[in-house]
C-alpha cells in the first residue's frame, strides 16, 4: 500500500481531530496506481510548528489554515515555495475569507477547501488531490528514466491502430448480420473500405519499423556512389498515380553531377516523403519542383509546393512523431503523422539538417542539406 503523509496545520484541535478520523480509514484508487493510496496525518497548531514539522516529516500534502496565532497560513505556503519543496498544499479557509483564498490559489496552493466541510467534500478534495500527486510524479519518474516519450509513442499508436481496427471490425459486422442484403455485391464498398484501412496499417507497420532500426543505430548502411537525380526520379514515378488523380505537375531540376555517397534505401526515405507530400497536400492542378544541387561540402534538396502550406506555429512540430497538422484543408488527407520524423532522423544520421518554409494557401519549401565527407 502507497502511503501519502499529510501535515494538517491548523490551531483549532477539533478540526486537526475530526480530518485524522475521516482520512484514517480512506483509500484513494485509481485505474493506473499499481496500489491504493492510504493516508497518514501529522499535525501541527501553529504556522512555526507547521514548518518544523515540513522539515522533520516531509510531508506530501498539507492543509493549510490561514488564520493562525503566529504566523499566517500564507507564510507557510511562501515558505514551501520558497524552499521549492515537492509539497502540494491545500487552502482550509471559512467562506468569510474566500478571495484570500483565491488569492493563494494564484501564489501557488493547489486548492482551497472551503470551512465548515463534511466528511464526503474532505474525501473527495483528498482524492483528486491524490490523483494529482500520483501524475505529477509519474510524470516526473518517466521523464527521469526517459520513458516518458515511450510512453506517449505507445499512446498515440494503439490509438493510431484502435481506429482502423475498430472501423474493420463494424464493417465485418455489417456482413455478419447481412445489414446490407444477401450478396457479397451488397457489400462492395464496405470491402474496398476495409481494405484501404488495412493497408494504411501495413503502412504505419512498415513506417514503425524503419523508423525503431534508424533510431537504435541497427540499420547497417550500405553505401554507394548514387545518383540523386534519379532516385528523385522514381520516387516522381511513385507519386505519378496520386499526381494525375489532381493534376500535380511534378518538375525535376538539377546541377549536371549529383552523385553521393549514401544508402540508396535511405535517399529513397527522404525523396519518397517529401515528394508525397508535396503532392498530397497540394491543390488541385498545382505543381511541384523537386531541386537537387551539389556544392563542394554539401548536396542541397529543395522539394517545393503550390499547396495548401501551413502555418507558421505549425513548422516546429512537423518533424515529430505522429505529428499532423489537423485543420478542415487536411481533413480529409491520409497519413500517419510518421512521414517527416522518419526522414529527419534519417537525414541527422548523415549530419545533415532540413529546413522548412511555408505559407498558407501558397505553398511550402522542404530543404535538405547533407554534408559531403571530406574523403
Ligand atoms: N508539403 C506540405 N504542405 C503542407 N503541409 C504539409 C506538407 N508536408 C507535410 N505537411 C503537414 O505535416 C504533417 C506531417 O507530415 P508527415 O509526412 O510527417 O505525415 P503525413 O503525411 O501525415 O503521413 P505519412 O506518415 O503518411 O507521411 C502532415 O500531416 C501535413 O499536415
Ligand atoms: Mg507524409
Amino acid at each position: 500500500m502507497a502511503k501519502l503523509r499529510i501535515l494538517v496545520v491548523d490551531d483549532e484541535p477539533f478540526i486537526r481531530a475530526g480530518i485524522e478520523r475521516i482520512l484514517r480509514n480512506f483509500r484513494v484508487d485509481y485505474p493506473f496506481m499499481a496500489e491504493p493510496f492510504e493516508f497518514e496525518i501529522v499535525e501541527a497548531a501553529t504556522g512555526e510548528e507547521g514548518i518544523d514539522q515540513i522539515e522533520s516529516n516531509k510531508p506530501d500534502i498539507i492543509l493549510l489554515d490561514n488564520k493562525l496565532p503566529g504566523i499566517q497560513g500564507v507564510e507557510v505556503l511562501e515558505y514551501v515555495k520558497k524552499k521549492k519543496h515537492d509539497i502540494v498544499v491545500v487552502m482550509i479557509t471559512s467562506y468569510a475569507s474566500l478571495e484570500l483564498a483565491v488569492k493563494a490559489t494564484a501564489d501557488g496552493a493547489y486548492d482551497f477547501i472551503p470551512k465548515p466541510f463534511t466528511p464526503q467534500e474532505l474525501k473527495s478534495a483528498i482524492e483528486s488531490i491524490t490523483k494529482h500527486v500520483f501524475l505529477v510524479r509519474m510524470t516526473k519518474e518517466l521523464q527521469a528514466t526517459g520513458k516518458q516519450i515511450r510512453f506517449q509513442f505507445l499512446s498515440v499508436l494503439s490509438h493510431e491502430l484502435k481506429a482502423p481496427l475498430n472501423a474493420i471490425e463494424g464493417y465485418l459486422r455489417m456482413m455478419q448480420e447481412k445489414q446490407l442484403g444477401d450478396q457479397i455485391d451488397d457489400y462492395e464498398q464496405a470491402i474496398d473500405r476495409s481494405m484501404q484501412r488495412i493497408k494504411g496499417m501495413r503502412t504505419l507497420i512498415l513506417d514503425l519499423l524503419d523508423m525503431t532500426r534508424i533510431e537504435s543505430g541497427q540499420k547497417e548502411k550500405n553505401i554507394q556512389e548514387l545518383n540523386l537525380a534519379s532516385i528523385a526520379s522514381s520516387a516522381i514515378d511513385t507519386a505519378k498515380p496520386i499526381a494525375i488523380q489532381k493534376d500535380v505537375k511534378m518538375i525535376l531540376k538539377t546541377s549536371s553531377d549529383t552523385t553521393f555517397l549514401a544508402d540508396s534505401s535511405e535517399m529513397e526515405i527522404v525523396f519518397n516523403n517529401l515528394i508525397s507530400n508535396a503532392v498530397k497536400y497540394n491543390r488541385d492542378g498545382g505543381s511541384v519542383e523537386v531541386f537537387i544541387e551539389k556544392l563542394d561540402d554539401s548536396v542541397i534538396i529543395k522539394v517545393s509546393d503550390t499547396g495548401i502550406g501551413m502555418a507558421q506555429e505549425d513548422l516546429a512540430r512537423l518533424f515529430q512523431d505522429f505529428v499532423r497538422i489537423k485543420n478542415e484543408k487536411t481533413r480529409e488527407i491520409s497519413g500517419t503523422g510518421l512521414g517527416l520524423s522518419i526522414m529527419k532522423k534519417v537525414v541527422e544520421t548523415y549530419n545533415g539538417k532540413v529546413d522548412v518554409t511555408s505559407t498558407p494557401d501558397v505553398g511550402s519549401v522542404f530543404t535538405v542539406i547533407l554534408p559531403i565527407k571530406a574523403q
